[in-house]
């Protein structure tokens, strides 16, 4: 997916990342030469998104995310780079360079061949002998024939090689399957067929392409689903099961289950609004999919404890999108699924129409504590309810519930309202306090939002972070010194990144997120980015880049004297067994 780098770098100076996030997120605020605004990428109330207009680069305080404008286009429109990149061409006016294009969108569709070729044989199992199995289990389940045409649900059979077979012979090789998840490698280096003996389910995209399936296990045993890996064409954390027939329905609302088989289940009862996050919980992404086809959610989930708290998840997840949640209280029954066969349709369609919006369900709860014809707990009720009124983000939002709270506590609406944004003033400030507080102390702040980025040694991961931000800033500072290898940082990322901007300055290529996107992961690139967020003074460059070198030689020493200490000491205790 090798794009041209003057390309890439002509691509971010002709969309400007004020442009482009402003039209995803209100930035307000300004500091300096930065913009400030509601991260899109997790829910907050107070502003820690934050983008620069000189250096081009957005960064969250809140959840670590950042980078330059094709990352953030990638993490906002789920894209992977090259359709990034591919999305601001289009933004700008600009045309592809052909090669790169065409390599990339040819490996793709290659691989949605393949998937769609693997559906079409895993569905016409059904009408064979070998079949019979998956057909008598839909039979059990209650799963029409006609429902399991819509779907495309399959067969796939129990054996080693068919599927692999049927696929070479319509022209792929053995490497294309292995890339699009169907097949799996042995240790011998045979390939063999990934999924055996399960009713497939296969996961269709909004535009209509097989990208992947799930296998169910025929009745009981482990595992009990398996899925297609991570593969060039499928993520799991970024689809959602059926949204390609949920995303036609009429219905106001999308439902949200937790299996496979509800879905189908829900849809064979009418219910053709249902979708399911692939075996995950749900993510930001799949939420924020969801809300460009609905603004209403209405979360079925099982009934049982994992499914509760994974709805609590979910309603979170859901409502910093400012869409509509509300959530089924189905009763006897562990899931829709269950609860259609037990009851049947119309009872499904009276939990729908009983369910209820969440912060209605909320403001029940905080009611429910207190008697409001005593003066003493209307005061407290008051004080919870304004409370929670203060965290809602929208204005509108938080008028409308505060006159509902004042009714309910029969007094003056504008006593509440204030009340309500006395309250939220005082969250901002608490949110601001805890920020100021961090800077202060890099030392208990250095560590990245990201828990799979931890730092092991932070005082040496400064140093660290403090050399790439230098050679990132100014990469003539590198001339004459001896710079440490990628190794021997303390930090894998740190030590990534680093490597990604060693290389460039050799060739005297020029240095931006832009072009670094390309080699470093989403997560390194919002690492990247807060690094280069930190103050550094350019014009004592020389001398802090020496004390950055000096900082990581000496962990490396001290690190290798150890092992040496080390080694010797376990030699002494080998010739005393030999002297002893
Ligand atoms: N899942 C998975 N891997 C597993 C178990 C479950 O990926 N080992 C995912 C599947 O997408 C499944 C969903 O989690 O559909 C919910 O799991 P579960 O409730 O166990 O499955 P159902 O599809 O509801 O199947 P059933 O009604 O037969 O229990
Ligand atoms: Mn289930």
């Amino acid at each position: 997916m090798a794009f041209p780098e003057n390309f890439i770098t002509e691509l971010a100076e002709r969309n400007d990342i004020v442009d482009v996030v402003s039209s995803y997120v209100r930035l307000g605020k300004k500091s300096g030469s930065n913009l400030f605004g509601l991260c899109p990428f997790h829910g907050e109330k107070t502003p820690s998104f934050s983008v620069s207009a000189d250096k081009q680069i957005y960064h969250c305080f809140g959840c670590g995310k950042g980078g330059g404008v094709i990352n953030f286009v990638m993490e906002i429109e789920n894209l992977s780079f090259p359709e990034a990149v591919e999305f601001l061409a289009k933004r700008a006016g600009m045309a592809i360079p052909e090669q790169a294009a065409d390599k990339d969108a040819k490996k793709r569709s290659r691989l949605l061949d393949a998937n769609r070729d693997a559906a079409r044989f895993f569905h016409e199992q059904l009408g064979t002998e070998a079949g019979k199995a998956a057909v008598e289990y839909m039979q059990r389940r209650r799963i029409s024939p006609k429902i399991a045409r819509n779907f495309g649900l399959g067969y796939a059979p129990d054996s080693w090689d068919s599927l692999i077979r049927a696929l070479r012979d319509k022209g792929y090789t053995d490497y294309e399957l292995l890339d699009a998840g169907l097949v799996k490698r042995g240790k011998n280096g045979g390939f063999y067929d990934m999924f055996r003996n399960r009713l497939m389910f296969p996961v269709i995209d909004v535009r209509g392409n097989v990208i992947g399936f799930s296998g169910r296990i025929l009745g009981e045993g482990e595992p009990k689903y398996l899925n297609t890996p991570e593969t060039l064409v499928f993520n799991k954390s970024r689809n959602l099961f059926a949204l390609n027939l949920a995303k036609k329905s009429k219905n106001g609302y999308i439902i949200l289950s937790e299996g496979n088989i509800d879905v189908v289940s829900l849809h064979q009862a009418g219910f053709d609004s249902a979708v399911a996050s692939l075996g995950t919980s749900l993510t930001p992404e799949q939420a924020r999919i969801i809300s460009r086809y609905t603004n209403e959610v209405i979360i079925a989930y099982d009934s049982d404890n994992a499914g509760v708290k994974a709805a609590q998840r979910a309603i979170s997840i859901l409502e910093k999108l400012d869409l509509k949640v509300k959530v089924l209280k189905m009763q006897d029954a562990k899931d829709p699924d269950e609860y259609i066969k037990l009851k049947g349709p119309d009872a499904f369609r009276n939990l729908i129409e009983a369910s209820e919006h969440q912060i209605d369900y909320r403001l029940g709860q905080i009611t429910a504590k207190y008697d409001l014809s005593s003066d003493e707990q209307k005061v407290e009720f008051l004080k919870e309810a304004s409370e929670l009124v203060a965290k809602f983000p929208g204005s509108v939002e938080r008028q409308v519930y505060a006159m509902r709270v004042a009714q309910m506590a029969s007094v003056d609406a504008r006593l509440v309202q204030d009340e309500v944004e006395r309250r939220r003033k005082k969250l901002y400030s608490q949110a601001r306090r805890t920020v100021n507080r961090e800077n202060a102390r890099p030392e208990q702040s250095i560590q990245p939002g990201e828990r799979r980025l931890r730092y092991e040694d932070p005082s040496s991961a400064m140093a660290e972070e403090g050399l790439i931000r230098l050679l990132y800033l100014d990469g003539a500072l590198a001339k004459g010194k001896e710079l440490p290898k990628p190794e021997d940082f303390s930090s894998q990322a740190l030590g990534h990144i680093y490597s990604a901007i060693a290389a460039r300055l050799g060739s005297g290529a020029s240095m931006s997120t832009a072009v670094l996107s390309e080699s470093l992961t989403n997560d390194e690139m919002g690492l990247l980015v807060s690094v280069l967020q930190k103050p550094e003074d350019l014009k004592n460059g020389e001398r802090s880049i020496r004390d950055y070198i000096e900082k990581i030689k000496q962990r490396n020493e001290l690190k290798s004297d150890s092992t040496d200490l080390r080694a010797l000491a376990n030699k002494l205790r080998e010739t005393k067994k030999y002297e002893g």
